[in-house]
């Protein structure tokens, strides 16, 4: 089955020889068939297809890559952003609200917990979505969590060392070692990332070192978050570590951007070596914590490469929406609307070293959305307004 996307306003590409960053293509039309796209070009050159989607003028994007989110939970901390809101700190104490719950749900609940939060983030162009455990933070509970989230998505991410548990508050490295061996063996079947929260009252340096080392021994791809409370160690050991990606990067010194930028561009290219260590914003934290946002200015100056994500999760960042995402890092962290649309497609699938998402080209699967608007200036143009018309997942819509 093939279908032709006709009537296009503008495509953005993310490769090719498009104009500007996004590669933006006019008068184009794009083939999708068996799941990816099968040709690109000009709309007066298009070839039959079985079916047709006129855009009516419409911009057409990669879907959104959503390269971070915490999906597998129960319950929410509403009434803790409410104290936020009147003047509470976050700390990510609550953390360990959200393990009790989660602990304490069937797996049917939190399976369809996890699949509403999926089927909101679809329907809002997000297409590849990276979902982390981390509120088990037993062997069984993420053992299990891994399991559910490999149920939604091939990007899955062991989070065990999150914070460390109540039951282990006196002895962290005891915990570190449960974490690095009977926990990290029970998730490994379905885990494809480790990624630890190095953080002061989370994990200290070395701790962060001992689970990303025990990560890479058993195969797994390393992320990392970092410096979202304060200044920390978190970046310069993503990047020694050569880990895909480090997240928040709220707080940064000099040598935290000159290490983040000597990592390079990765052009995801087949043969190419993805060393690129990806600074992924996540401004619906700091949106739903009242802090200061990241100096996304200042990493893209300096030439390095940066993602956009949701962060979606019940304690700092309860959104599921990549376009709110968008407009936050417009308006309130200095980035161009075409560096945070490419950021939050091309980035991501940077973050995730994927080549096959995040693009519009010849052979890229066919994950892609139709605006209800005529360009990618208008999601952050007009913010909270549901612009996302059609979206085409695996070429089916
Ligand atoms: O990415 N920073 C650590 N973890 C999550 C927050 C989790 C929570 O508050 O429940 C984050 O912001
Ligand atoms: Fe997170």
């Amino acid at each position: 089955m093939s279908l032709v996307i006709t009537n296009i306003g503008e495509l953005v590409t993310n490769s090719g020889s498009g104009r500007g960053r996004l590669g933006i293509v006019e008068d184009a039309a794009v083939v999708v068939a068996d799941g990816k796209i099968a040709w690109v070009g000009s709309a007066a050159d298009a070839p039959a297809a079985d079916e047709r989607i006129d855009a009516d003028g419409a911009a057409v994007l990669p879907g959104f890559v959503d390269s971070h989110a915490h999906l597998v939970f129960a319950g929410d901390r509403a009434a803790e952003f409410g104290a936020r809101m009147a003047g509470e700190p976050y700390t990510g104490g609550g953390i360990r609200t959200t393990v009790g719950a989660t602990r304490d749900a069937s797996d049917d609940e939190l399976r369809r917990a996890a699949g509403r939060l999926v089927t909101e983030m679809r329907r809002q162009g997000t297409t590849t979505i990276e979902i982390k455990s981390g509120y088990g933070l037993d062997v069984e509970h993420e053992a299990r969590s891994l399991r559910i989230a490999a149920e939604l998505t091939s990007e899955t991410t062991f989070l065990g060392a999150h914070v460390v548990p109540a039951e282990y508050q006196n002895d962290p490295w005891k915990y570190v070692s449960l974490v690095c061996g009977p926990m990290l063996a029970a998730a490994r079947p379905y885990a494809k990332w480790i990624d630890v929260f190095c953080e002061r009252g989370a994990f200290d340096e070395d701790q962060a070192r001992t689970v990303l080392s025990a990560g890479k021994d058993a195969g797994l791809g390393l992320r990392v978050h970092g410096n979202q409370l304060g200044p920390g160690p978190g970046v310069q050991l993503a990047v020694e570590m050569g880990a895909a990606s480090v997240d928040h990067c709220t707080h940064l010194d000099d040598a935290d951007v000159e290490a983040l930028a000597s990592t390079g561009f990765d052009c995801m290219c087949a043969d190419g070596g993805h060393t690129t260590t990806v600074a992924t914003l996540l401004p619906g934290a700091e949106f739903s914590t009242r802090s200061p946002y990241p100096d996304a200015r200042r990493l893209l100056d300096a030439g390095v490469t940066v993602a956009l994500a949701t962060d979606c999760n019940p304690g700092s960042s309860y959104t599921s929406s990549m376009s709110f995402c968008i407009a936050l890092a417009v308006r309130e962290m200095r980035m161009t609307p075409a560096e945070a649309v490419w950021a939050a497609t091309a980035g991501g699938a940077q973050a995730l070293r994927r080549g096959d998402v995040g693009r519009i080209a010849v052979g890229a699967r066919a994950d892609l959305m139709i605006l209800d608007a005529p360009s990618h200036l208008h999601l952050a143009y007009r913010p909270g307004v549901p612009l996302i018309r059609t979206v085409l997942h695996d070429g089916v819509p």
